[in-house]
């Protein structure tokens, strides 16, 4: 029995300054898709593969995160008060309870490994999940609870994982895989944003992570490597030495929206596949395309 994962990290601190202007007073993590933030996104994949506790690693000018997550007392008050039940119901479903969020400041831009490890008192002596907003994966049951149930059984630390054309590698971490058997399979080795010639595989790392908490000594320890930044690539890699990871190739799509070709993708994929809007949204859509 694998001790169970209730903690998740989301860091977001960075910038956003692919996303100018928008993101010069908003966190790119509250661009919308569809009518969702980025972020709340990110947690509903948490919630639904058993998180209890969000822990937001945050930077400046961030805060409106924290109010996203918050009870709006007079909005709720006044959407009560006119009887509007259904927008009611939304808020109340997707807010977490009081003392289920957490929130620390990355107080200079040093690495994502370095993100990670603000989070290190919040979390504590268990193993935890790691969310990166800006990757969005779209599965069913989502990326995080696939990789719970390859965490039951297999314990360890896993990633998620994913093919790219051998071109695109260097825009990730890669992982090496001993042999691939199934969906998941052991890790040996890893390497953060190689040339295309030293990378180990086509298999990338997707922005999901299940990590042992002895993750946090090895990035106190880390020197700084690819972009001069605290890696989490290789402060994973140091801990390989001591402990199995587990990489999984899970099913479902992935947009990043980090950039903006994924991020517009990603609305017309959410869009398309609403209830209330699909069917409009795909008549709308292909009348455009004609006209182009
Ligand atoms: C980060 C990680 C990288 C991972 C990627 C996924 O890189 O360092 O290993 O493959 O996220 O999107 P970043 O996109 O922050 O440069």
């Amino acid at each position: 029995m694998q001790q169970k994962i209730k903690k998740a990290v989301f860091p977001v601190a960075g910038l956003g300054t692919r996303f100018l202007p928008a993101t010069k007073a908003m966190p790119k993590e509250m661009l919308t898709i569809v009518d969702r933030p980025v972020i709340q996104l990110a947690v509903d994949e948490a919630r639904e593969a058993g998180i209890e506790h969000f822990v937001f690693v945050t930077g400046r000018n961030k805060g409106v995160i924290e109010d996203h997550f918050d009870k709006q007392f007079e909005l709720e008050e006044t959407l009560r008060a006119r009887g509007k039940t259904e927008q009611l119901k939304l808020l109340e479903a997707e807010r977490p309870s009081a003392g289920q969020t957490s929130f620390t400041r990355q107080q200079e831009p040093l690495g994502l490994g370095h993100a990670v490890w603000c989070a290190r008192e919040l979390i504590g002596p268990e193993p935890f999940a790691l969310l990166l907003p800006d990757v969005l994966i779209h599965a069913r049951p989502g990326c995080l609870k696939q990789m719970i149930s390859t965490y039951e059984e297999k314990g360890g630390n896993v990633i998620a994982v994913e093919e790219v054309p051998p071109d695109q590698v260097s825009n990730y971490g890669v992982v090496g895989v001993s042999e691939q058997a199934g969906s998941s399979f052991t890790i040996n080795t890893m390497v953060e944003k190689p040339k295309p010639e030293d990378a180990p595989s086509n298999l990338i790392i997707t922005g999901r992570y299940i990590l042992q908490p002895e993750i946090f000594h090895h990035i106190a320890n880390q020197d700084p490597g690819s972009g001069g930044e605290i890696q989490i690539t290789d402060a994973m890699k140091g801990l390989m030495a001591e402990q199995p990871f587990h990489a999984l190739k899970f099913d479902g799509t992935t947009y990043d929206c980090g950039n903006k070709i994924g991020y517009l993708m990603a609305n017309v994929a959410y869009g398309l596949e609403r209830e209330d809007l699909g069917d409009e949204f795909r008549t709308a859509l292909n009348a455009m395309l004609d006209d182009v």
